[in-house]
């Protein structure tokens, strides 16, 4: 077993995604809890949830930006697929900026059950870059398939299981 699956994770089975999941999901979980708290559904317990969210995603964007740098650092620099890999890194650093200063700004107000304008307004504008940010690191994927593996013959107890072989296969395609 190699070291780098420890960081990077398996083939067929990489870290970075599946930690993207949490980190956006919690962020937008935080960004939902500020538009109920601001049209006054549940507005303290919202704005609580809120600042609980904020804090769980910045401890999340820690190991999920460390996986996805890790991959970055392997891709040829100067390519459209580096570009566009740079320009999601981009994307996703201003958003968990963003995010930060929101909960700097909002914290005290947070734990007291309301959100200011500007930590929504901040929030806000975080989530929408972290969408943008999502979109660049789909076409990362999808476009031009970073990590993936397209073994359609692979049987299926090899597929699911994280096996070394595969990834060296594919490169050779
Ligand atoms: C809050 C931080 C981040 C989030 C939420 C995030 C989100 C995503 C998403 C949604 C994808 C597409 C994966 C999929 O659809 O399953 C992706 C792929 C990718 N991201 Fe990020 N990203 C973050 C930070 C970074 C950083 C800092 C880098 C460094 C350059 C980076 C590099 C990559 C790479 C190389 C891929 C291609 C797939 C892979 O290698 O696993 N990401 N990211």
């Amino acid at each position: 077993m190699k070291l780098e699956y420890l960081y990077r994770g398996f083939p067929g089975h990489p870290l970075h995604p599946p930690l993207t999941d949490a980190t956006i999901g919690i962020y937008t979980f935080a960004t939902i809890a500020a538009v109920l708290s601001k049209v006054g559904i549940a507005e303290q317990k919202a704005a609580e949830g809120w600042t609980l969210a904020l804090i769980v995603g910045l401890i999340l964007s820690g190991p999920t930006a460390i996986t996805g740098f890790v991959d970055w650092l392997r891709i040829e620099r100067g390519t459209s697929l580096w570009r566009t890999a740079t320009a999601h890194m981009v994307a996703m650093l201003i958003a968990t900026a963003f995010f930060l200063v929101a909960i700097g700004a909002g914290y005290g107000d947070g734990i007291d059950g309301a959100i200011t304008d500007g930590a929504f307004l901040l929030t806000l504008i975080g989530f929408f870059v972290l969408t943008v940010g999502g979109w660049l690191g789909g076409a990362v994927v999808f476009t031009y398939g970073m990590r993936v593996l397209n073994l359609v013959e692979e049987p299926a107890h090899q597929a699911v299981s994280p096996v070394p072989e595969p990834e060296e296969k594919a490169a050779e395609k």
